[in-house]
Protein backbone atom coordinates (compact mmCIF):
# COMPACT_ATOMS: atom_id res chain seq x y z
CA UNK A 1 0.00 0.00 0.00
CA UNK A 2 1.38 3.69 -1.09
CA UNK A 3 -0.05 6.50 0.17
CA UNK A 4 0.62 10.32 -0.84
CA UNK A 5 0.25 12.68 1.16
CA UNK A 6 0.72 16.86 0.03
CA UNK A 7 0.27 19.87 2.00
CA UNK A 8 1.85 22.91 0.60
CA UNK A 9 5.12 22.93 3.54
CA UNK A 10 5.52 21.22 6.78
CA UNK A 11 1.28 21.21 8.23
CA UNK A 12 0.78 18.21 6.68
CA UNK A 13 3.35 16.41 8.17
CA UNK A 14 1.23 16.14 11.15
CA UNK A 15 -1.01 14.31 8.84
CA UNK A 16 1.26 11.79 7.91
CA UNK A 17 2.56 11.24 12.06
CA UNK A 18 -1.47 9.94 12.50
CA UNK A 19 -1.35 8.08 9.14
CA UNK A 20 1.91 6.18 10.76
CA UNK A 21 0.08 5.21 14.06
CA UNK A 22 -2.36 3.61 12.19
CA UNK A 23 -1.33 2.38 9.36
CA UNK A 24 2.54 1.56 10.50
CA UNK A 25 2.98 -1.31 7.33
CA UNK A 26 2.47 1.44 4.52
CA UNK A 27 4.53 3.27 2.47
CA UNK A 28 4.26 6.81 1.97
CA UNK A 29 5.37 9.85 -0.28
CA UNK A 30 5.29 12.70 1.62
CA UNK A 31 5.42 15.99 -0.73
CA UNK A 32 5.35 19.67 0.57
CA UNK A 33 5.27 22.33 -1.99
CA UNK A 34 8.24 24.45 -0.28
CA UNK A 35 8.25 26.83 -3.39
CA UNK A 36 4.81 28.05 -2.82
CA UNK A 37 3.73 28.17 0.48
CA UNK A 38 2.08 29.40 1.64
CA UNK A 39 -1.12 28.34 -0.42
CA UNK A 40 -3.44 30.58 2.40
CA UNK A 41 -2.54 33.67 0.86
CA UNK A 42 -2.42 33.01 -2.80
CA UNK A 43 -5.50 32.86 -5.76
CA UNK A 44 -8.13 29.42 -5.67
CA UNK A 45 -6.70 29.29 -9.60
CA UNK A 46 -3.12 29.43 -8.98
CA UNK A 47 -3.42 26.82 -5.71
CA UNK A 48 -5.26 24.23 -8.22
CA UNK A 49 -2.81 24.69 -10.56
CA UNK A 50 -0.19 23.57 -7.72
CA UNK A 51 -2.63 20.45 -7.23
CA UNK A 52 -3.13 19.33 -10.39
CA UNK A 53 1.07 19.25 -10.16
CA UNK A 54 0.92 17.77 -7.30
CA UNK A 55 -1.20 14.88 -8.09
CA UNK A 56 0.45 14.20 -11.64
CA UNK A 57 3.39 13.39 -9.62
CA UNK A 58 1.77 11.00 -6.90
CA UNK A 59 0.16 9.25 -9.88
CA UNK A 60 3.92 8.84 -11.84
CA UNK A 61 4.83 7.28 -8.06
CA UNK A 62 1.89 4.98 -8.40
CA UNK A 63 0.28 6.02 -5.69
CA UNK A 64 -3.11 3.47 -4.00
CA UNK A 65 -4.61 7.05 -2.58
CA UNK A 66 -3.70 10.95 -2.30
CA UNK A 67 -4.29 12.74 1.48
CA UNK A 68 -4.54 16.51 0.54
CA UNK A 69 -3.39 17.44 3.76
CA UNK A 70 -3.87 20.84 4.13
CA UNK A 71 -7.37 22.56 4.35
CA UNK A 72 -6.71 25.34 2.03
CA UNK A 73 -6.17 23.12 -1.15
CA UNK A 74 -8.89 21.01 -0.04
CA UNK A 75 -11.39 24.13 -0.19
CA UNK A 76 -10.25 25.24 -3.56
CA UNK A 77 -10.70 21.44 -4.96
CA UNK A 78 -14.43 20.93 -5.19
CA UNK A 79 -15.26 16.70 -4.78
CA UNK A 80 -15.87 17.03 -8.68
CA UNK A 81 -12.21 18.28 -9.70
CA UNK A 82 -10.92 15.36 -7.15
CA UNK A 83 -13.38 13.08 -8.73
CA UNK A 84 -11.76 13.55 -11.83
CA UNK A 85 -8.69 11.46 -11.06
CA UNK A 86 -7.93 7.62 -10.79
CA UNK A 87 -7.41 7.20 -7.41
CA UNK A 88 -9.44 8.32 -4.24
CA UNK A 89 -8.41 11.73 -3.02
CA UNK A 90 -8.94 12.17 0.37
CA UNK A 91 -9.49 16.08 1.55
CA UNK A 92 -9.76 17.74 5.08
CA UNK A 93 -11.96 20.42 6.17
CA UNK A 94 -11.59 22.67 9.25
CA UNK A 95 -13.46 20.02 11.73
CA UNK A 96 -16.80 22.18 12.63
CA UNK A 97 -18.97 19.60 12.61
CA UNK A 98 -16.82 17.16 14.92
CA UNK A 99 -16.87 20.05 17.77
CA UNK A 100 -20.40 21.25 17.48
CA UNK A 101 -21.19 17.53 17.42
CA UNK A 102 -18.76 16.82 20.78
CA UNK A 103 -18.86 19.68 22.78
CA UNK A 104 -22.14 21.68 21.51
CA UNK A 105 -24.21 20.74 24.23
CA UNK A 106 -21.60 22.74 26.15
CA UNK A 107 -22.09 26.47 27.39
CA UNK A 108 -19.36 28.78 25.50
CA UNK A 109 -18.94 28.99 21.62
CA UNK A 110 -16.55 27.61 18.92
CA UNK A 111 -13.75 29.19 17.09
CA UNK A 112 -13.31 28.34 13.54
CA UNK A 113 -9.28 29.20 12.84
CA UNK A 114 -7.78 28.49 9.59
CA UNK A 115 -6.01 30.48 6.01
CA UNK A 116 -7.61 33.26 4.61
CA UNK A 117 -7.96 31.46 1.66
CA UNK A 118 -10.47 28.43 3.72
CA UNK A 119 -11.96 31.52 6.08
CA UNK A 120 -13.24 33.37 3.36
CA UNK A 121 -14.32 30.26 0.70
CA UNK A 122 -17.48 29.14 -0.22
CA UNK A 123 -16.84 25.60 1.16
CA UNK A 124 -16.77 26.19 5.04
CA UNK A 125 -19.71 28.86 4.56
CA UNK A 126 -21.77 26.28 3.75
CA UNK A 127 -20.73 23.51 5.83
CA UNK A 128 -21.77 26.06 8.63
CA UNK A 129 -24.87 26.36 6.94
CA UNK A 130 -25.96 22.95 7.93
CA UNK A 131 -24.18 22.55 11.08
CA UNK A 132 -24.24 25.72 12.81
CA UNK A 133 -27.68 26.73 12.85
CA UNK A 134 -27.44 28.28 16.28
CA UNK A 135 -25.07 30.66 15.50
CA UNK A 136 -22.46 29.73 17.84
CA UNK A 137 -19.36 29.58 15.50
CA UNK A 138 -16.87 32.66 14.93
CA UNK A 139 -14.05 32.18 12.42
CA UNK A 140 -10.46 33.93 12.81
CA UNK A 141 -7.87 33.99 9.83
CA UNK A 142 -4.27 33.16 11.17
CA UNK A 143 -1.87 33.16 8.53
CA UNK A 144 0.61 34.37 10.57
CA UNK A 145 0.79 30.86 12.07
CA UNK A 146 1.80 29.24 9.05
CA UNK A 147 4.43 31.46 8.55
CA UNK A 148 6.29 30.46 12.36
CA UNK A 149 5.58 26.93 11.73
CA UNK A 150 7.43 27.90 8.20
CA UNK A 151 10.64 28.86 9.82
CA UNK A 152 10.31 25.96 12.63
CA UNK A 153 9.94 28.79 15.36
CA UNK A 154 7.67 26.56 17.63
CA UNK A 155 9.01 28.40 21.08
CA UNK A 156 9.39 32.23 21.12
CA UNK A 157 7.30 35.11 22.46
CA UNK A 158 6.51 36.14 19.57
CA UNK A 159 3.79 33.86 18.75
CA UNK A 160 1.73 34.35 22.10
CA UNK A 161 1.98 38.40 21.01
CA UNK A 162 0.86 37.18 17.62
CA UNK A 163 -2.46 35.47 19.02
CA UNK A 164 -2.88 37.84 21.46
CA UNK A 165 -3.57 40.42 19.09
CA UNK A 166 -5.14 38.14 16.51
CA UNK A 167 -7.63 37.00 19.23
CA UNK A 168 -8.02 40.29 20.77
CA UNK A 169 -11.58 41.06 19.73
CA UNK A 170 -12.92 36.74 20.53
CA UNK A 171 -12.68 37.26 24.52
CA UNK A 172 -10.86 33.82 24.51
CA UNK A 173 -12.44 32.93 27.67
CA UNK A 174 -16.04 32.90 25.72
CA UNK A 175 -14.58 29.59 23.76
CA UNK A 176 -15.35 26.15 24.85
CA UNK A 177 -13.88 24.86 21.74
CA UNK A 178 -11.15 25.74 19.51
CA UNK A 179 -11.20 24.11 15.82
CA UNK A 180 -7.53 23.53 13.81
CA UNK A 181 -8.43 24.72 10.27
CA UNK A 182 -4.81 24.45 9.32
CA UNK A 183 -2.24 21.47 9.55
CA UNK A 184 0.30 24.24 10.15
CA UNK A 185 -1.35 25.16 13.46
CA UNK A 186 -0.76 21.84 15.33
CA UNK A 187 2.47 22.62 16.55
CA UNK A 188 1.09 24.99 18.57
CA UNK A 189 -1.55 23.24 20.50
CA UNK A 190 0.35 24.05 24.42
CA UNK A 191 0.11 28.24 23.30
CA UNK A 192 -3.85 27.91 22.63
CA UNK A 193 -4.13 26.23 25.87
CA UNK A 194 -2.64 29.49 27.43
CA UNK A 195 -4.48 32.04 25.46
CA UNK A 196 -7.75 30.51 25.83
CA UNK A 197 -8.99 28.79 29.33
CA UNK A 198 -7.30 25.67 29.98
CA UNK A 199 -10.75 24.18 29.21
CA UNK A 200 -11.02 24.72 25.65
CA UNK A 201 -10.70 21.99 23.64
CA UNK A 202 -8.91 21.77 21.02
CA UNK A 203 -10.38 20.24 17.75
CA UNK A 204 -8.39 19.10 14.55
CA UNK A 205 -9.54 16.76 11.60
CA UNK A 206 -6.40 14.30 11.56
CA UNK A 207 -7.56 10.99 12.98
CA UNK A 208 -10.81 11.98 10.95
CA UNK A 209 -9.17 12.21 7.94
CA UNK A 210 -7.00 9.06 8.43
CA UNK A 211 -10.45 6.83 9.19
CA UNK A 212 -11.90 8.48 6.13
CA UNK A 213 -8.43 6.99 4.19
CA UNK A 214 -8.86 3.48 5.48
CA UNK A 215 -12.56 3.60 4.00
CA UNK A 216 -11.63 4.72 0.90
CA UNK A 217 -9.14 1.73 0.71
CA UNK A 218 -11.27 -0.66 2.03
CA UNK A 219 -8.35 -0.98 5.19
CA UNK A 220 -9.45 -2.18 8.32
CA UNK A 221 -7.47 -1.12 11.57
CA UNK A 222 -4.87 -3.44 13.05
CA UNK A 223 -5.02 -5.52 8.99
CA UNK A 224 -1.74 -5.83 7.21
CA UNK A 225 -1.87 -3.08 4.26
CA UNK A 226 1.16 -4.02 2.91
CA UNK A 227 1.13 -5.56 -1.22
CA UNK A 228 2.90 -2.63 -2.94
CA UNK A 229 5.58 -0.61 -1.64
CA UNK A 230 8.18 -1.10 1.11
CA UNK A 231 7.20 -1.54 4.68
CA UNK A 232 7.01 1.90 6.72
CA UNK A 233 8.81 3.88 4.35
CA UNK A 234 8.48 7.62 3.94
CA UNK A 235 10.07 9.28 0.83
CA UNK A 236 10.22 13.17 1.49
CA UNK A 237 10.01 15.60 -1.71
CA UNK A 238 10.24 19.24 -1.39
CA UNK A 239 7.78 20.94 -4.82
CA UNK A 240 9.05 17.53 -6.97
CA UNK A 241 12.35 16.49 -5.88
CA UNK A 242 13.65 14.68 -3.30
CA UNK A 243 14.82 16.23 -0.11
CA UNK A 244 18.31 16.71 0.87
CA UNK A 245 19.61 15.35 3.74
CA UNK A 246 20.25 19.01 5.46
CA UNK A 247 16.46 19.20 4.89
CA UNK A 248 15.25 15.81 6.07
CA UNK A 249 16.98 16.73 9.31
CA UNK A 250 14.64 19.98 8.89
CA UNK A 251 12.04 17.37 8.41
CA UNK A 252 13.16 16.02 11.51
CA UNK A 253 12.42 18.66 14.04
CA UNK A 254 9.38 19.37 12.68
CA UNK A 255 8.25 15.23 13.71
CA UNK A 256 10.18 15.93 17.05
CA UNK A 257 8.02 19.17 17.65
CA UNK A 258 4.95 16.78 17.08
CA UNK A 259 6.39 14.17 19.32
CA UNK A 260 6.02 16.87 22.49
CA UNK A 261 2.41 18.03 21.03
CA UNK A 262 0.15 15.30 20.21
N1 LIG B 1 -1.46 23.74 5.83
C1 LIG B 1 -2.41 24.40 5.04
C2 LIG B 1 -3.85 24.19 5.55
O1 LIG B 1 -4.13 23.19 6.17
C3 LIG B 1 -2.18 25.78 4.52
C4 LIG B 1 -1.05 26.63 4.92
C5 LIG B 1 -0.69 27.64 3.84
O2 LIG B 1 0.05 27.26 2.94
O3 LIG B 1 -1.17 28.78 3.88
O4 LIG B 1 -4.70 24.99 5.31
Amino acid sequence: MRVGIFDSGMGGLSVLHQARRELPEAEFIYYADEEHVPYGEKTGEQIRGYIDEIIRFMLDKQVDAIVIACNTATSVATKEYRSRFPVPIIGMEPAVKQAVEVYGHLPGRILVAATPVTIAGDKLHHLLEQVDREDRVDLVALPGLVRFAERGDFHTEAITEYLRNELKDYSPENYKAFVLGCTHFNYFKAYYKRIFSDKVQLVDGNAGTIRQLMRKLGIKKGTDAVEKGSRGRIQYYFSGRPVTKEEEKRIGTYIEQLDIVE
